[in-house]
């Protein structure tokens, strides 16, 4: 078959790129979509099992790090279009090893930048590499104000410093080179699929085994939550519709302290698994702040609304039982990950 478009969508066996790649494969039988990634602790194949035998989709395993992985896929697949989400993801970790941040989130990155200059023709008519970022790289709020696409960068963690970084390199791409680019920077995302060292999942594992719930700090940190179908629709709509080299912040305009979000859990987890209320509180346990801790996040969606007309679906009610809903239902998706035996699916599916 001869497709409309080759897109490599890179990290789509992480949380976010899954759901990204199941939206593009079943919406668009005439796109191939190629998910690169390397398949670290956070790649899980299992993610894809439902579209897995699509005849537009294509798993290939490799690296944003070596050349020749990128390279090689370019060749084979006649890559057109890109959208870039393979990346180390969780702050706890870029505060114990920054390397492996800039590793693959900066340097990750500009290889990918590279091999687009070097394989796709000036003027790149048919060309798009977006770039999904987040807001973090926007630093820490006070108790008031959002972030817009103005907001000046001012990351904190080295997490976002390395993301920060990355966003740069592809603007200044588009600037030197003049490589078409999109980039979008997004709130806080939850829903299934999210690996359990982020606070809603974890939270979520750790009820339902009667295990302590880690509150950082006094809880009073605010994270702005959208669902992570919402946030795949949304870069698809940005990836078809979205202006040329600009940028697109999107959020929830759903903002909770981590304090009230978990009590919130903790109610949902309670009723879904019949317990008394209030017994799931009674697992929230005070811990240590995390170092250099953001305060507040917040996005102001105006332009993606009023733009490109998009809002999310879901409300945080109906978002966050579905997920609970989700991780029940799924237990064995949940065990394989703790335990790693996700890691083996791999092998057995391609090797
Ligand atoms: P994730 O950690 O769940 O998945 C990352 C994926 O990238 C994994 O499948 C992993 O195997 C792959 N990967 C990592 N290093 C790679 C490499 N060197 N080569 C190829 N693949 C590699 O991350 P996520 O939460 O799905 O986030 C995806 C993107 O969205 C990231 O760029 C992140 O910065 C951004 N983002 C995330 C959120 C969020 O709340 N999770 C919010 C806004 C933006
Ligand atoms: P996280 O899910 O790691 O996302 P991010 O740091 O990118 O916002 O954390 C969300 C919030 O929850 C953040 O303020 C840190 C806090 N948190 C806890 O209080 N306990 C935990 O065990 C974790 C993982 C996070």
């Amino acid at each position: 078959m001869n497709f409309t478009k080759n897109i490599l969508i890179t990290g789509g066996a992480g949380f976010i790129g899954s759901h990204l790649v199941r939206l593009m494969v079943n919406k668009y039988p005439d796109y191939r979509i190629i998910n690169f990634d390397v398949l670290t602790y956070a790649g899980n194949l299992e993610n894809l099992r439902d579209i897995q035998d699509a005849s537009n989709y294509v798993f290939v395993k490799g690296d944003i790090c070596t050349v020749d992985d990128i390279e090689s896929v370019f060749k084979e697949y006649h890559i057109d279009h890109i959208i870039h989400l393979a990346a180390e993801s969780h702050v706890d970790r870029s505060i114990e090893n920054p390397n492996i941040f800039v590793e693959t989130n900066v340097i990750g990155t500009v290889n990918l930048l590279n091999s687009c200059i070097k394989n796709w023709k000036a003027p790149f008519n048919d060309n798009i590499f977006y770039h999904v970022s987040t807001d973090e790289v926007y630093g820490s709020l006070g108790d008031t104000g959002l972030f817009t696409e103005e907001t000046s960068y001012d990351p904190k963690s080295p997490y976002s410093a390395s993301k920060a970084a990355s966003d740069h390199f592809v603007r200044a791409f588009a600037n030197t080179y003049k490589l078409p680019i999109k980039i979008s920077n997004c709130s806080n995302n939850y829903g299934p699929n999210q690996f359990p060292e982020k606070l809603i999942p974890l939270c979520i594992n750790n009820i339902k085994n009667n295990k302590p719930l880690p509150i950082y700090g006094k809880g009073l940190n605010i994270r702005d939550w959208l669902y992570v179908v919402d946030h795949a629709e949304a870069i698809d709509c940005i990836f078809h519709e979205g202006i040329l080299n600009s940028t697109y912040n999107i959020g929830g305009l759903n903002e909770w302290t981590n304090i009230s979000l978990v009590k919130e859990l903790c109610r949902v987890m309670d009723h879904e698994l019949n317990r008394e209320t209030g017994s799931s509180e009674k697992l929230i346990t005070y811990v240590e702040d995390r170092k250099g801790h953001d305060m507040r996040y917040a996005i102001d969606a105006n332009k993606i609304t009023t733009e490109l007309n998009w809002t999310p679906d879901e409300t945080f009610e109906t978002g966050i039982q579905s997920t609970v809903k989700w991780y029940l239902n799924n237990e064995s998706w949940l065990n394989g990950v703790v335990s790693g035996s996700y890691q083996d699916y791999y092998q057995k599916m391609y090797q």
